[in-house]
């Protein structure tokens, strides 16, 4: 079966697994491994489907379905999560998101934290949400936190400098501050976002997740940054609060962005994944 305590260490294997090969997998309560035809209980083809012995819940199914496809790329990835209202609204006015998806997408959520090598969110979420930013829902690894403070305004309350593990923070501020478990990198303030992704691309993640919020998601899609911009849609109104994007304008839709996309279902919201530059 897969459950909570086995689909971090699934995807983990998978991501590590040799491109395009067909995976013949022995599936048990803790661990899995490479398997002979014979033995194996999963089956995950050249095309992506999978084939079980054993049955999979509609959720770990869907689960599956899109995150094995972005690990069989197996390729550096950058991809934006934005979880929002129907409206396209990912927070109020107040800054409250907790919560707009359901605990289901949030099960996923970990699921894609698990299999990113580092996670980027911006200051206000920090304040807004304080988060962990871990997987703790399901049993997978941590990604590596990194953090977009611009004015360096945060401070040692906030959970992610007091649970241990490590932070990288971005600043164009040359405040003297300290904050706990951080390397605090300063960069100039001219042609910052620019910079920043330089200095992103050299600590040479494979998947990076891109978190939130709307200010921070928006800049890197206006710069190019992001290879998949990923929206969890769960079916709720709330009229009024913070917009998903706010890119640059333009004049005419001819000068929209139509990429390639797909749709997946999970539970019941919508997950659309565009592929912007990839
Ligand atoms: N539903 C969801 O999926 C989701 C996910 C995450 C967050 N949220 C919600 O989103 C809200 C926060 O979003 P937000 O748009 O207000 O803020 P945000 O993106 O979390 O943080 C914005 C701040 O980060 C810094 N920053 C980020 N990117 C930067 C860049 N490229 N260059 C310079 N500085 C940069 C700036 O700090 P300085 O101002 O100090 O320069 C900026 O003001 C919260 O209410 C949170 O609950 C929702």
């Amino acid at each position: 079966m897969i459950t909570s305590k086995n689909i971090g260490i699934l995807l983990d294997f998978i991501k590590n697994s040799k491109k395009n090969s067909d995976l013949y997998l022995l599936v048990k309560k803790n661990s899995i491994s490479l398997s002979s035809k014979r033995k194996s209980n999963l089956y995950i083809k050249n095309n992506n489907n999978l084939e079980s012995k054993f049955s999979i819940s509609k959720f770990y199914q869907s689960i599956l379905n899109i995150l094995i496809p972005i690990l069989r790329k197996n390729k550096k990835l950058v991809i934006a999560q934005i979880g929002q209202s129907i409206d396209g609204r990912i927070a109020l006015n107040n800054g409250n998101s907790h919560y707009i998806n359901s605990p289901k997408s949030i099960i996923y959520l970990h699921c894609l934290r698990s299999i990113s090598d580092a996670i980027i969110v911006g200051s206000n979420t920090i304040k807004k949400d304080d988060p962990l930013l871990t997987t703790r829902k399901i049993k997978g690894k941590n990604p590596k936190r990194i953090i977009i403070d611009g004015s360096l305004s945060l401070n040692n309350k906030y959970k992610i400098f007091n649970d241990g593990n490590e932070n990288i923070i971005f600043t164009k501020s040359n405040k003297k501050i300290r904050l706990h478990n951080s390397r605090i990198i300063r960069l100039k303030e001219k042609n910052f976002t620019k910079n920043l992704i330089k200095q992103i691309k050299k600590l040479k993640y494979k998947y990076i997740l891109v978190e939130g919020g709307s200010k921070t998601i928006s800049e890197l899609v206006n710069n190019k940054y992001i290879n998949i911009l990923q929206f969890m849609i769960a079916p709720i109104l709330i009229g009024s609060g913070i917009n998903s994007l706010n890119l640059k304008e333009i004049s005419n839709l001819n000068k929209a962005i139509r990429p390639k996309h797909n749709f997946n279902e999970l539970e019941n919201e919508i997950i659309v994944n565009l592929f912007l530059n990839s």
